[in-house]
């Protein structure tokens, strides 16, 4: 398996209704991740890009949340509207989409 450029982390993590900290899944990710892996499928970059569905990382209240490596940008309210953008400009493009990154306190 080749070394991936970039790597995508989709949070789709549930909790029960009522949790303190809410979740990505009671935003929507389910949706989003959905885009994600549709995405992926249409473009063929598997070489290039990693997409994987993962649970919590970090800032619940903000979610859906993404986060890309190498570079450890997060990605907040994300909806699959915002997907097309993530993998065309930051994804495949190297550079990051600056409406959707996290505010400094957050991450
Ligand atoms: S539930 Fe998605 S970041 Fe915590």
């Amino acid at each position: 398996m080749p070394k991936p450029i970039r790597h995508v982390f989709v949070c789709s993590q549930n909790r029960p209704a009522g949790h303190p900290r809410g979740s990505c899944g009671a935003k929507g990710c389910a949706a989003v991740v959905d885009e994600f892996m549709q995405q992926w499928q249409q473009r063929q970059c598997f070489a290039e890009v990693a997409v994987t569905p993962t649970g919590c990382i970090g800032p619940c209240g903000m979610g859906p949340n993404v986060l890309v490596y190498p570079e450890g940008v997060m990605y907040c309210n994300v909806t699959k509207e915002d997907v097309s953008a993530i993998f065309d400009e930051h994804l495949l493009g190297g550079k990051v989409v600056e409406r959707l990154v996290a505010p400094a306190d957050v991450w």
